[in-house]
């Protein structure tokens, strides 16, 4: 079991908005290796995840000493900015509406810039600020499909060479406690991982009917948790953190994803309430993963591997003795990711570039789901090299582009038929 759900996550935005509203700026002096400019940041998304990540990102500065200022913040809706203007009280001249607005922070003179929009725009504002030269924190997942998914890591590499960090928001990684059952794992305390359960079961976080007159872009935007076509469905959306983990601890890839999944009580949109797909990660190592969003039935988040020598159940590993480094970090992990993205931008610590390992957990994500909508078995290589899959080259519609242009058409809400629906939604 793990400890971030989004209870958890909620009650720690709170805790980062009361911290920023008594925030306290320590001065230039700062021992920590990273320079006194003063860092200036930029927000794309102004909703509970970008104003939570926006006030981690303060907490941080804090933690370092250094003074920070938000020089811009965007969403496509302008009761939510000003919401997050009021929040962090940010001057109105700052603040930025419309589906374009992302180019406004792009624009200004932001060192870094939190993204947490809905994921499929990720690709789109990524490029955008990379091409800017920012340093980008990119929530989690990084797209909803195998064009963005790729786009992510190409990007990544851009952003290497133009010595950019790009930190995700795979908490789990900035977490002591993850982090040293990595380390014991990599030591050899459970052997070779042979097979594991990953799961995120719980309810749908929440629905946003239509209203009267709403535009299809407007509706599917606000309701954005069950649409496909912008979350991904809640495998991408949610369960992406538990195959992450699957990816870090396994430290490969899988080779193919055998998915099932239906739907039997959402109301809105065309996503699944349930997923269950078997990842074969090669040389005879399947790992099972299982999310569900259906209120009333049992829950459980969390990732379990089995070892030829050992097991783990959440971050517990149970095998033999190793010795690993105690790991102390700064803050929380979702107070540590901006430290460490700070740190590297400002050439102190390690240089960080998450596109890749993002991206991939989300193209994992994608997998499972392509394979459960269409009855499918879906493999890696259709996913990242086999252009002559019908699944390399899909991009779900509408995109960010439609959204840019007003030429959103929204989808039929009603879910995918597995065995009918090979090129789902392709372009
Ligand atoms: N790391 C975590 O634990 C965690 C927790 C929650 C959410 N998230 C991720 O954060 C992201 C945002 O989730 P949320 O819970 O904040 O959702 P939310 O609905 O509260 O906020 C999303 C915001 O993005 C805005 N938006 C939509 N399209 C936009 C566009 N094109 N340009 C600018 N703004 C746009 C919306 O109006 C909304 O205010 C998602 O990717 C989600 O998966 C991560």
């Amino acid at each position: 079991m793990n400890n971030f759900t989004r209870r958890d996550f909620v009650k720690a935005a709170a805790l980062s908005a009361a911290a920023v509203s008594t925030f306290n700026i320590l001065g230039a002096q700062t021992v920590n290796g990273i320079g006194t400019q003063k860092i200036k940041l930029g927000l794309i998304g102004c909703g509970g995840r970008g104003k939570g990540a926006a006030g981690q990102f303060l907490q941080a500065c804090q933690i370092l000493g250094i003074e920070v200022e938000i020089v811009a913040v965007a969403d496509a809706f302008p009761d939510r900015v000003q919401g997050a203007l009021a929040q962090f009280k940010v001057d109105a001249s700052r603040g930025h509406s419309g589906y374009e607005a992302y180019r406004k922070v792009t624009e200004s003179d932001a060192e870094f810039v939190i993204m947490a929009t809905p994921p499929n725009f990720r690709p789109r504002h990524l490029e955008a600020c990379v091409e800017a030269g920012k340093h980008c924190f990119i929530e989690k997942p990084v797209a909803v499909d195998p064009v963005g998914a790729r786009k992510v890591i190409a990007l990544g590499e851009i952003a290497k060479a133009k010595g950019l960090t790009i930190v995700a928001g795979t908490q789990r990684r900035y977490d002591a406690k993850y982090q040293t059952a990595k380390a014991q794992i990599d030591a050899g305390a459970i052997g070779e991982i042979v097979g594991g359960v990953v799961s995120w079961n719980g309810q749908v976080p929440w629905i946003s009917s239509r209203k009267d007159g709403q535009s299809d872009a407007h509706y599917m935007t606000r309701n954005w948790l069950n649409f496909t076509e912008l979350s991904g469905d809640h495998i991408v959306e949610q369960h992406v953190h538990q195959l992450d983990v699957a990816n870090w601890f396994i430290g490969r890839t899988p080779v193919s994803f055998n998915g099932m999944g239906g739907r039997a009580r959402r109301e809105t949109g065309n996503q699944f309430d349930f997923f269950s797909v078997d990842m074969d990660y090669g040389d005879g190592v399947h790992i099972h993963s299982q999310c569900r969003q259906i209120a009333g039935c049992y829950n459980r988040v969390g990732e379990s591997f089995r070892g030829t020598e050992g097991k783990t159940v959440g971050t517990k590993v149970m095998g033999k003795d190793v010795s690993v480094p105690t790991i102390k970090l700064e803050g929380a992990s979702m107070i540590q990711e901006h430290v460490e993205l700070i740190k590297s931008a400002r050439g102190s610590g390690t240089p960080l570039n998450c596109a890749q390992a993002v991206a991939e957990a989300t193209l994992c994500a994608i997998g499972g789901r392509m394979s459960a909508y269409t009855g499918q078995l879906v493999r890696w290589v259709d996913l990242t090299k086999n252009e002559k899959s019908p699944f390399y080259a899909m991009q779900l519609t509408p995109n960010p582009i439609d959204f840019e242009r007003g030429t959103v058409v929204m989808p039929v809400e009603a879910p995918s038929i597995p065995g009918k629906e090979i090129k789902f939604r392709n372009r």
